[in-house]
Formats: structure tokens, sequence, C-alpha cells
């Protein structure tokens, strides 16, 4: 059934595949941005390869008024809400500027809700809400623990979101998302982070095409088949996908879901299935762990599966050859070389 979706952060990573979804499945998204850590290309991107240009409102979703008047006037029935600040490096340098920023956005969004009678809503949560953990697979009911400002939040959010279900009429999904790679087939739009990427495989791809000159494995020393660490990298597409089966699926209360493939590829894995997507060999060096990192982190899907009738299914050189497409389309990003920070 076709209905009208407000998406914050509706122009990022996620959010702009989450909105190419939404509108291949005859919903209405409505897009809010604060285009802090995105572009308005995506916008265009978006209308071309759907078509269709969804209503966009630059905004702070912190800023009430403004969402007050996006909801008077879209006859919003549901939300998604992405917008947040997410690198785990710049929020242990920075943590107030997470509390203020995540939290800030997200009881300005509810408190909205609330005076709307809007109560379906469905939450960019992280894998990172389970700390460090020593088990695998994951499931929904591993403990939670925040090692950093950014998990925090995700944690702080969640424990929000299940309080405000439990007072009746909420239904609401807290998706936590394992490690979202690969990009639209079409290479149109994909992820394009400021600065130096802290994740493996938008820096991988920068050294692929020679914005930077090689790769730093972060140890090789773990307790894993080849040294390296284990993850479980999901297609954004499937991702994407994800969030349409959680908001067809929700009910009443707060739930949270995994969404990831519930398979591991190491980082030499990962390089090896880059390389082939590239065509030549990506340089790399062995380098000391990095704090904090696990040595294995795959997901238990089985709820996603049983409840919200959702897998994922694009393989690991899916993932690499349409994160390629977009990374070899786009060297620089959206922005172009000249107003990119280089090595
Ligand atoms: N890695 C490298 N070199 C790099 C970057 C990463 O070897 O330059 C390795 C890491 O050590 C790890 C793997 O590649 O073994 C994946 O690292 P990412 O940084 O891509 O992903 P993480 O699993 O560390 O982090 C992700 C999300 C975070 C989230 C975290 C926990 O990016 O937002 O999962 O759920 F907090």
């Amino acid at each position: 059934m076709s209905s009208t979706v407000l998406v914050t952060g509706g122009l990022g990573y996620i959010g702009s595949h989450t909105v190419v979804a939404l509108i291949e499945a005859g919903h209405r998204p409505v897009i809010v941005d604060d285009l802090s850590n995105s572009s308005i290309a995506v916008l265009d991107a978006i209308a071309s390869l759907t078509g269709t240009r969804p209503t966009f409102c630059q905004l702070d979703v912190a800023d009430r008024g403004a969402l007050t008047a996006v909801f008077d006037d879209e006859n919003i029935d549901s939300v998604i809400h992405f917008a947040g600040l997410k690198a785990v490096g710049e929020s242990v340098e920075h943590p107030l500027r997470y509390y203020v920023t995540n939290y800030g956005a997200t009881l300005s969004l509810l408190s909205e809700m609330m005076a709307q009678g809007v109560h379906d809503l469905v939450f960019s949560s992280s894998a990172t809400v389970y700390g460090v953990t020593e088990t695998v697979p994951i499931d929904e009911d591993a403990p939670l623990g925040a090692i950093n400002p950014y998990g925090a939040t995700k944690l702080g959010i969640e424990g929000m979101l299940e309080d405000v279900a439990s007072t009746g009429g909420w239904r609401i999904a807290l998706l936590r998302y394992f490690n979202p790679v690969g990009a639209h087939p079409s290479g149109a739009i994909g992820e394009d982070p400021a600065g130096i990427p802290n994740n493996l495989m938008p820096y991988l791809m920068q050294v692929a095409v020679g914005r930077r000159e090689q790769l730093m494995v972060f140890g090789d020393d773990y307790d894993t088949p080849d040294g390296t660490g284990i993850r479980d990298y999901i297609h954004v597409m499937d991702l994407a996908e994800g969030h349409l089966a959680a908001l067809d699926h929700l009910r009443e209360g707060c739930r949270a879901f995994n969404l990831g493939t519930g398979a591991g590829a190491s980082v030499l894995d990962v390089l090896a299935a880059a390389s082939l997507a590239v065509g030549e060999a990506i340089p790399y060096v062995i380098a000391p762990r990095r704090a904090g990192d696990a040595a294995c982190v795959y997901a238990d899907v089985t709820r996603a599966r049983s409840e919200l009738d959702f897998s994922a299914t694009r393989t690991l050189e899916e993932m690499c050859v349409d994160h390629w497409r977009w990374q070899s389309l786009h060297p620089y990003g959206f922005a172009g070389p000249d107003t990119v920070e280089s090595l």
C-alpha cells in the first residue's frame, strides 16, 4: 500500500538508497536533510534514477518549527530516521557534538510525531550497540554496551524509543546495521565520505581510484583463519530493502532487528574481492590493530528472516563490483577534486 514516508537524512548514503527503494515500491518519500554530510546532487540522481523527484526540505531535524511545517504540509504516515552523526573517531574527539546532534534530532522528531499523532517509526541503529563481543553470531538478545560516544547515542536512542513505545500506540523498528557497503547498480549514488574514510570499503576504493596510496590492514594477528578482522558486510541495496520490509511489518511496541547477511568476510577476503572487481591488485600494508576493534563480528539474522520476511541476497562480489562502479564514475564523490580534502 502506498504511503507518505518522512525520511530524515534521506540524501545520505543509506538514506538515498532507501529513498530509491521506497519510490520503486510505490511509496512517497519526503526527504529532510541539512546537507551537513550529503550533497544536493543526490536529489538529482534520485530523480533521474526513478523518474520521480521527491519532495525535499533542507532543514535540521532538531529545528522543531521547521519540522512542524513539514508535518503540517505533507500528511506524513510514517518516518524513517537516518539523520545523525556517525563517525566513531570523531565522536571520541567531540563527544558533546554527538550527544547534542543525535539526541537533539531524535527528541525533536519524537516530540513532533507525538504532537501530530504519527506513531510508526523505523530507526537507523547499528551493531555498535553490542559493544565488543566475543560471541558470534550475534542475536538481538546479546548484551548491549557502548564503547564510544557514537555507540552511546545509538544505544541511548534505542532506550528512548523503547520508553516511548511502552506508553502504547507506537510501532517502532530498531534496525541494527552491520557493515553497509556497495552502491546502487547504476553507479549514480553511493557512499561519499567527507575527509579520510574510517571504514574499510570506502578507503580501499579510494586507494583503487588513486586518491590514496595504500590500505592499512589493521592487524593480521587476530584469532581468525587469515588473522585479519571478520565483519558482516551487507549490500546497501539489501539494507534499503530491509527498511521497506521493516516498514511493512511494523507492529505495536518496539522491536530490534539485525540487518546483515549472517556471514563474515575477513579484510583479506574483501581486498581480494575488491581487487577482482577493480581489475588490479589494491596495494596494502599490514599495520597494528586499531583500538576498539573486535576479531570477528557477524549477525544472527533469524529474526529479520522470520518476522520481517527479509534476507540479504547480494554477494560480496556484487558489493565490490557496485561500489567500484560508483567510485570509478565519481572518483572524488559528488563534490569533484577541487573541493575534496586529499591525502
Ligand atoms: N579496517 C582495516 N583498514 C581500514 C579500515 C578498516 O583493516 O582502513 C578493518 C577493521 O580493522 C575491521 C574491518 O576492516 O576489521 C572493518 O572495519 P570498518 O571500519 O569498515 O567497520 P567496523 O566494523 O569497524 O565499524 C562498523 C561501522 C561503525 C559501527 C561498527 C560496529 O562502520 O559505524 O561497525 O557496529 F560502529
